[in-house]
């Protein structure tokens, strides 16, 4: 039997972790409404009550988006934002989790490109992410060459702890749900999706596509 001579994780998942400034977190948390009734979008987004949490956000989580400015080691072969431009957030809204729900079900945000969570209030907060399984490839005839999902590597389900205070930013295609509310107390997280604003370097020809959000 021969020796196993290397493993390589391709391709893995960045999840990045932030501390929010308690203040700005005490800030927001004062706007919320009362006895568990559920804010609009508008109420939310660009709104000015939960404004300063959302620029502290951006500012925090866009040096690690896809083209961002590095600032780990790991990350020193990415690209700077001109190819890209810069990261904006398009939409955002509070999950008002209240003590014994279950939560959403596991879920992508299909709408964005980037998405983070912002922890305002709660104990025993976690986030459970699902490496989803891959379809096999279709072959040169057009139809797959079997007909089988397979889990790529075989992962298990992941759980993040999270506490008030806490943003997850991970990419928006990653399945992912919080853990049931098994506390007394509720818990409020807002979301937020992020997408670049423009997708082709300024020297494209003028017949290709800019995005901007
Ligand atoms: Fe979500």
């Amino acid at each position: 039997m021969a020796d196993l001579d290397g493993v390589i994780e391709l391709f893995p998942t960045r999840i990045f972790k932030f501390r929010i400034d308690p203040r700005i977190i005490k800030d927001a948390v004062k706007h919320k409404k009362k006895g568990g009734e559920n804010h609009t979008f508008d109420e939310v987004f660009n709104h000015p009550e939960f404004l300063s949490l959302q620029e502290e956000v951006l500012k925090s989580v866009t040096p690690y988006c896809p083209g961002g400015i590095p600032r780990l080691r790991h990350m020193r072969s990415q690209q700077k934002h001109d190819r890209i431009g810069e990261w904006k957030i398009v939409s955002g809204w509070i999950n008002n989790q209240s003590p014994g729900q279950e939560g959403f079900k596991y879920h992508p945000h299909a709408e964005s490109f980037m998405s983070c969570v912002v922890y305002l209030e709660g104990e025993n907060m976690s986030i459970n992410f699902r490496d989803e399984a891959r379809l096999a490839p279709a072959d040169e005839t057009g139809r797959a060459s079997y007909d089988l999902l397979i889990r790529h590597h075989w992962h298990e389900d992941a759980t993040i702890p999270a506490e008030v205070g806490d943003v997850i930013l991970f990419p928006s295609y990653l399945l992912h749900k919080p853990n049931k509310n098994e506390t007394d107390i509720d818990r409020i997280s807002i979301a937020y999706n992020l997408m670049p604003t423009r997708l082709n370097p300024p020297t494209t020809p003028p017949w290709s596509i800019k995005f901007d959000v």
